[in-house]
């Protein structure tokens, strides 16, 4: 049966927030999903999963250094991430404060490892944006693309 990880990185808890909510909406949706904290996510976890949801707080408009530390450390089983369903999202201080360019910064590094990202047309399009703490705007953003993530997952993987 496919399944799904929600990796995230958070020292003041919003984009730990974030990602529960997602992880919840994607079990919800008949996905099972673990939520971890990238610290207790090794590289080669991720070849357990069929779809690979990452989020990072706004880090001067890039990833927070451990996110970035897991994707480098793919290289070693580079190409096997390939087919995987991806999606990021982020957590920032500021409107403009470099947020849509982290989400583009996570999902070009899973694109690299060839995962299928999918746009979403009607919510955040490139993926869920808080600013500061999720408030019920986020909250919905967070369960909309956890569903959207699960159904593609399970499209794909019958
Ligand atoms: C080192 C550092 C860099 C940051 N850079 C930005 C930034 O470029 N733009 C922004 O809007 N917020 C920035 N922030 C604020 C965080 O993105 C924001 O507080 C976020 O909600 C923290 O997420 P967390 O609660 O999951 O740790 C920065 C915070 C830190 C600690």
């Amino acid at each position: 049966m496919a399944k799904g990880i929600v990796i995230y990185y958070s020292r003041t808890g919003n984009t730990k927030e974030m990602a529960e909510i997602i992880a919840g909406a994607m079990n919800g949706a008949d996905l099972p999903t673990e939520c971890k904290s990238v610290s207790d996510v090794k590289a080669e976890d991720l070849l357990n999963y069929d779809a690979i949801v990452v989020g990072s707080p706004t880090y001067y408009g890039h990833m927070a250094g451990p996110v970035k530390q897991l994707f480098d450390d793919t290289v070693s089983f580079h190409g096997k991430l390939d087919g995987k369903v991806g999606a990021a999202f982020t957590s920032a201080a500021n409107i403009g404060g470099g947020n849509e360019t982290t989400i583009m910064g996570i999902i070009e590094a899973m694109l690299i490892a060839g995962c299928v990202v999918q746009g979403d047309p009607k919510g955040d399009h490139y993926g869920p944006v808080s600013i500061g703490k999720p408030d019920e705007r986020v909250e919905k953003q967070c369960a909309r693309r956890g569903r959207r993530v699960a159904e593609l997952t399970k499209k794909l993987t019958i």
